[in-house]
């Protein structure tokens, strides 16, 4: 019940943002959205140039807590000091392992058609001591190098009308 509610909702927003944003011509000759099953062409028609993304936070996706010199970070070491108060006592250790497999998580964006991928640094993968002058990590700069590069190769093969992200 609160899952329709939700769809309902998001479909009546998806609408007036819609007829807000549309130019009034194309408001009358546009094909009615059928919510039940809306997909990325959807978006397409109602809003040229939207930008379809995904996010993620580092520590829930990078893994490879304690390699190539990355320091623990505080969700690190609450996870591992604290496992009682985690609802399955598990943690990021691995995660999805994006530190290993950037390559694959990008092909599957590419493959869903994404614009963009907003993703956060781990500030302890680059400083692992939490200062600038503890060092930084170059291992770790470069595992962002490589994932930036990555996403921009796969870049120019989107369709979106603005300069895609990914
Ligand atoms: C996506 O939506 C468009 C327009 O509503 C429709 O023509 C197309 O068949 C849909 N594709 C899928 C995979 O559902
Ligand atoms: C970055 O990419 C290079 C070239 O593919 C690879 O040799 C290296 O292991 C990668 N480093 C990281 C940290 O991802």
């Amino acid at each position: 019940m609160a899952l329709q509610f939700r769809s309902l909702l998001f479909c009546v927003l998806l609408l007036l943002l819609g007829l807000a944003l549309a130019n009034t011509n194309a408001a009358r000759t546009d094909p009615p959205v059928v919510c039940a099953t809306l997909n990325r062409t959807d978006f397409d028609i109602l809003f040229p140039g939207f930008t379809f993304g995904t996010g993620s936070a580092s520590y829930q996706v990078e893994g490879a807590a304690n390699e190539d010199g990355k320091g623990p970070s505080v969700w690190d070491t609450f996870t591992h000091d604290h496992p009682e108060k985690i609802d399955d006592g598990s943690n990021g250790d691995v995660a999805v392992d994006q530190y290993h497999r950037y390559k694959e998580d990008v092909a599957m964006m590419k493959d869903m058609g994404l614009d963009s991928y907003r993703f956060s640094i781990s500030w302890s993968r680059i400083l692992p001591k939490g200062t600038l002058s503890g060092g930084i990590n170059k291992k770790g700069i470069e595992y962002y190098n490589n994932l930036t590069n990555e996403l921009l190769r796969n870049g120019d093969t989107t369709t979106n009308l603005n300069p895609p992200n990914i």
